[in-house]
């Protein structure tokens, strides 16, 4: 796979980025400036620089090379409600739209959120906001003729990954290592039987690859 990732300097990116070469496809990222640049050469990854922000679906596809798959996990990480629009929410439908002009049309992998994410903790408007933007930009992914599929991993930690979730249509809200969710998308990726599926994700005891493929649907 030759694969296009928008936040492929954060947490998640930079590990789905390693998984990803690991398993021999070619990564290119989108970055924002020439010091990202040389750290990612330097990990074998080619570059394009602009700001999500900035840039139109026409700059934006004129950037992803020939990627038959793009993975969405940028994001404003608790800033402001503007910077949460615009990076989670419209910077998903540039990225949909960018796709959308190209002629090969890649497959979308976008890293979401439970709609129900610490709900119980009352986080605040600027929390509740940043799960609305989230469960519109799944709104316009499913509604694209994109081959899709979003994942929805519980609350994020640093700590190493176990090489074990629980991945399904409804899980509940915990925590996971961003390792597991990096390494989740990269199995989900190549697995093109999951298609156009929303799937949650949170620590667990089932192997990934296992748990990725106890999710092909046999009744299509
Ligand atoms: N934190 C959680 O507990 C949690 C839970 C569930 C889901 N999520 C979601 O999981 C995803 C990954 O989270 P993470 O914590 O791994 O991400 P992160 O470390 O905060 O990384 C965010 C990425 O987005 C990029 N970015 C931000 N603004 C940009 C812009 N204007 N143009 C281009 N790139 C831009 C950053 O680039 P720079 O390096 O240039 O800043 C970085 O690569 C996010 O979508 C997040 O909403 C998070």
């Amino acid at each position: 796979m030759n694969v296009f990732i928008i936040g492929i300097t954060g947490g998640v990116g930079s590990l789905l980025a390693a998984e990803l070469l690991n398993r021999g496809d070619t990564v290119i990222g989108l970055v924002r400036n020439h010091e990202q640049q040389n750290h990612l050469r330097d990990r074998g990854i080619t570059t394009m620089l602009g700001d999500l922000t900035e840039l139109s679906p026409t700059e934006l596809a004129d950037r992803t090379g020939d990627a038959d798959t793009m993975v969405f996990t940028a994001g404003a990480g608790g800033g402001t409600q503007a910077a949460t629009t615009a990076i989670d929410g419209e910077g998903v439908s540039t990225a949909i739209a960018a796709a959308e002009l190209l002629s090969a049309r890649p497959r979308f992998g976008l890293i979401s959120v439970f709609p129900e994410a610490w709900r119980e903790r009352n986080l605040g408007p600027e929390f509740d906001h940043y799960i609305d933007v989230k469960k519109h930009a799944e709104l316009a992914l499913t509604q694209s003729d994109l081959d899709w599929v979003i994942l929805r991993p519980s609350a994020l930690r640093d700590d190493p990954g176990t090489g074990t979730v629980e991945l399904g249509p409804a899980e509940i809200h915990e925590t996971i290592t961003r390792a597991d969710v990096a390494r989740t998308m990269a199995e989900l990726l190549h697995e093109a039987r999951i298609s156009r599926r929303i799937l949650e994700v949170t620590a667990g005891a089932t192997p990934i690859a296992r748990a990725v493929h106890q999710n092909i649907r046999h009744d299509r």
